[in-house]
C-alpha cells in the first residue's frame, strides 16, 4: 500500500510534470532528437521561408488585433466599474433607452476588423498558394512508410524511362517556390518539413499542391504528421536545399544517371541477378523498386536509383553511421527492426521469398552501395562543403564490408503475411 502523504507527491510531482510539460512543447517547437541518433534543427519560426514569414505576419496581425480588443474590453469594464461605483454616485442615474452611437460603433468595429483581417488572409493565401510560372513541380508520393519525391518537369534523358525520382531525400533548390503535390498509395499521411512551409494531409486518390520554399542552404528534417501505422515515427525525410547551380548540377547529373553494371563475378553481380530476377526466380527487388536505367521498374517500394549516394535508410530512421549498423538486418527481416516495415523477410520466413546465403546478401549490399550520383550531383558533399554547421549525416561506407553483420539466429518478429 502506498503509505507517502498526498501533499508530498504532489510537491514531488508537480513540478517534475511541468518540467517534463516544457520540454515536450520545447521538443516539439524546436526539434530534438529524443535519444536517437538523428541530427535535425527543427522549427517553425524559420524566417527562411518565404512562406512562413508570411504567415507569421498574418498570425502577428491577429494577435495585434487580439489585443487591442482586450486591452479596449479591459478598460473600457474598469473605466465601468470605477466610475459608477457605488460609493461615488449617491445620485439616481440618468434613465434613458439605448445608446445609438454606441451600438452602430459596437457592430462597425467588429464588422472593419473581420474585414481587415479577411483582406490580410487572401492576401496571404495569394502570396503562398504557388504559381505554375514560377513554380518548380515536385510530386510528394508517400506510401507505408517512406517517401518518393518525383520531378514531373524532369524527365530521365539517359537511356531509360521515368521522372527523376529520390526516395526519402528530397532535394530542392533555395529562393524557389516548390509546387509539392502530395498524394499516398494506401494510407492517409501528412507531409511536414517545419522549416520549409506548412503541413499538408496526402491522401490516397487525391492530389494537394501547395508550396514550400527558404532562402538558407542546408538540411532540413521532414516527417510524416497522420497516424499511419506501426512505424508512423519512422516516416521521415531529409530536404537537401541547395543554391541554384549545385541544384541544378543534381538534376543534370540525375536525367543522364544509369546505374553501374557490375562486372562479371563480381559480389555486385550477385546483388545485381537477386535484385533483378530474384532467388530461383522468386523474390525479385525489382518488382517493387526502382533503379533507373535497369529493368527494375517496380512502384511501389521507396526508389533505390541513388542508395550509395544516400546517407539514410529505412525513410529516415538511420542515417550516418546506423545505416551500415542496419543495413544488413534490414534486408534480411525488414519489420524486425522497422515495426510495420511491409518489405519481405529474406531469411526464410516469408512464404514464397527465398531465404538468402550470407554471399548473397552482401552481393546485395555491394549492389545498392555501387548505386552512386557521379560526384558532380552528389548532394551530401555539395551542402556540406557549403554549409559547414549543417546536421549532414556522416556518409555509408564504400563497400560492403562497412556493414554490421548480424547473428544469424536472430528471429525475433514474426514475419509480414503478404507478398510486398
Ligand atoms: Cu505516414 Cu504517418
Amino acid at each position: 500500500m502506498n503509505t507517502l502523504p498526498r501533499r508530498r507527491i504532489g510537491r514531488f510531482y508537480a513540478p517534475l510534470a511541468l518540467a517534463v510539460g516544457l520540454g515536450l512543447l520545447g521538443s516539439a517547437l524546436f526539434g530534438s532528437a529524443l535519444g536517437q541518433d538523428v541530427k535535425q534543427s527543427l522549427s517553425v519560426f524559420d524566417t527562411s521561408s518565404g512562406y512562413i514569414r508570411e504567415t507569421t505576419t498574418l498570425v502577428i496581425w491577429g494577435l495585434v488585433f487580439a489585443a487591442l480588443i482586450f486591452i479596449g474590453t479591459s478598460a473600457a469594464l474598469f473605466y465601468t466599474v470605477f466610475k459608477f461605483r457605488e460609493d461615488k454616485n449617491t445620485a439616481e442615474p440618468a434613465q434613458f433607452h439605448g445608446n445609438n452611437r454606441l451600438e452602430i460603433t459596437l457592430i462597425a468595429a467588429p464588422v472593419v476588423i473581420v474585414m481587415v483581417l479577411g483582406l490580410l488572409t487572401v492576401r496571404t493565401m495569394a502570396r503562398t498558394i504557388p504559381t505554375p510560372t514560377a513554380a518548380i513541380p515536385l510530386n510528394a508520393v508517400a506510401a507505408q512508410f517512406y517517401w518518393n519525391f518525383e520531378y514531373p518537369n524532369e524527365k530521365v534523358t539517359a537511356p531509360a524511362t521515368g521522372l527523376v525520382t529520390n526516395g526519402n531525400e528530397l532535394i530542392v533548390p533555395v529562393k524557389t517556390p516548390i509546387a509539392v503535390t502530395a498524394t499516398s498509395r494506401d494510407v492517409i499521411h501528412g507531409f511536414w518539413a517545419p522549416n520549409l512551409g506548412g503541413q499538408r494531409d496526402a491522401i490516397p486518390s487525391v492530389k494537394k499542391t501547395w508550396q514550400i520554399d527558404t532562402n538558407s542552404p542546408g538540411v532540413y528534417q521532414g516527417n510524416c504528421t497522420l497516424l499511419c501505422g506501426a512505424s508512423h515515427a519512422n516516416m521521415r525525410f531529409k530536404v537537401i536545399a541547395l543554391p541554384q547551380a549545385d541544384f541544378d548540377q543534381f538534376v543534370s547529373a540525375a536525367k543522364g544517371y544509369q546505374a553501374p553494371a557490375p562486372a562479371a563475378n563480381s559480389p555486385e553481380a550477385v546483388g545485381y541477378g537477386i535484385f533483378m530476377q530474384g532467388k530461383d526466380g522468386a523474390g525479385a527487388c525489382a518488382a517493387c523498386h526502382r533503379v533507373q536505367g535497369t529493368p527494375a521498374l517496380g512502384q511501389s517500394g521507396p526508389d533505390l536509383s541513388f542508395f550509395g549516394t544516400r546517407r539514410t535508410l529505412g525513410a529516415g530512421k538511420w542515417e550516418g553511421k546506423d545505416v551500415d549498423a542496419n543495413l544488413y538486418q534490414w534486408l534480411r527481416a525488414s519489420s524486425s527492426i522497422k515495426p510495420g516495415s511491409v518489405m519481405p523477410h529474406y531469411d526464410g520466413s516469408t512464404p514464397n521469398y527465398p531465404a538468402l546465403t550470407n554471399a548473397e546478401f552482401m552481393g546485395l549490399i555491394a549492389y545498392l552501395k555501387s548505386l552512386k550520383l557521379p560526384t558532380g550531383g552528389n548532394y551530401w558533399n555539395q551542402i556540406e562543403a557549403l554549409v559547414p554547421n549543417a546536421p549532414v549525416p556522416a556518409p555509408q561506407g564504400a563497400t560492403a564490408q562497412s556493414v554490421t553483420v548480424p547473428p544469424t539466429t536472430a528471429q525475433t518478429e514474426p514475419a509480414p503475411t503478404g507478398g510486398n
